[in-house]
């Protein structure tokens, strides 16, 4: 009987040892680029916690190219990896090389940015911001910080690259709130491609515009802190106070926008959190072990104000 319930317990223990067991995972990253500090830090977060997880991770750079994403996704399908991770560029234009990682057996993971298909089983599950959510953020802080003004609010919004999902999500999240007041409006919007550079070349020409046209903004919306810091920079060659003369809102919570905040350049940051590492490789051990996983996981964010005590926020590593 003794001896019975011996090999029970063997044979259970080795079926659990089985089922959780690493299969020596081999996945497909497909990235979009290196465009920002944000972007940097989300590598790394996958590249560590595929290591620590022992997930043999294929990392390729897609260099803002939505057709190298589309060959490199191949690539991965031809390997026949275990799942695929890939960071749509743009929402659309995904159905086909999807439809042949479904044919092929692939388990493929959206990651950061969205994406639209006709057919949601094309893909295994979402995990990334919320950027609907990051836009009404905005859209609050401002009808917070205006809730005694009656005048009129001019908004310079600059947007990220378009058509993906994290500006379209950041500028419908943004109007959803702000169109419910008269006095807000967005007098100008342009798309800074989430660039530095961009960002700070686009400023000039606006700010010359505006000059042209008369116009004065009050608030200045940026989707992202790298096109923040190129604003920062042409605000200040045309010698404009940034965070003072003129309202600055930005999205990531870089370690540079926190500075920026601290010293009274910007208004507002809201986090957009790139650490979607762990996250992620814990869904590809859950799918490969056959536990179902969530559609949709919105990785945790936060937001930073002025009045925050700086001597408590933790450096970023990003
Ligand atoms: O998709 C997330 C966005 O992409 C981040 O806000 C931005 O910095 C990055 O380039």
């Amino acid at each position: 009987m003794l001896f019975f319930l011996f090999l029970c317990l063997i044979s259970c223990k080795k079926e659990d040892e089985e089922k959780n067991v690493h299969k020596n995972l081999i996945v497909g990253f497909s990235q979009i680029g290196a465009e920002s500090a944000w972007r940097v830090c989300h590598t790394r977060s996958m590249l560590q916690a595929a290591n620590s997880n022992s997930i043999q991770l294929l990392y390729e750079n897609a260099e803002q190219k939505q057709e190298n994403q589309i060959k490199a996704l191949r690539s991965f399908i031809a390997y026949q990896v275990d799942a695929i991770v890939f960071v749509p560029i743009v929402q659309d234009g995904w159905d086909n090389v999807l439809i042949e990682a479904k044919e092929a057996g692939i388990p493929v993971i959206v990651c950061d940015r969205k994406i639209t298909t006709s057919d949601d089983s094309l893909f295994e599950c979402y995990v990334g911001t919320n950027s609907l959510e990051e836009g009404r953020k905005a859209a609050n802080f401002l009808i917070e910080k205006y809730k005694n003004t009656q005048q009129k609010i001019n908004i310079f919004e600059m947007r990220g690259t378009d058509g993906s999902s994290a500006a379209e999500g950041r500028y419908d999240g943004f109007r959803q709130l702000l169109n419910k007041h008269d006095k807000f409006e967005i007098i100008k919007s342009e798309s800074g491609d989430f660039l530095r550079s961009r960002g700070k070349e686009l400023m000039h020409q606006v700010l010359k515009e505006l000059e042209q046209e008369n116009r004065m903004i009050d608030v200045i919306f940026s989707h992202n802190d790298s096109m923040t810091l190129g604003i920062i920079e042409a605000l200040e060659e045309n010698h404009i106070r940034p965070g003072k003369d003129i309202t600055i809102i930005t999205i990531d919570a870089e370690q540079a926008a926190i500075d920026a905040l601290n010293m009274g350049k910007v208004n507002f940051v809201i986090e957009c959190n790139p650490h979607l590492g762990p996250k992620v490789m814990e869904l590809i051990l859950d799918i490969s072990n056959g536990v179902e996983v969530p559609k949709l996981t919105y990785i945790e964010e936060t937001s930073f104000s002025q009045d925050i005590d700086f001597t408590k926020i933790e450096p970023r590593d990003y």
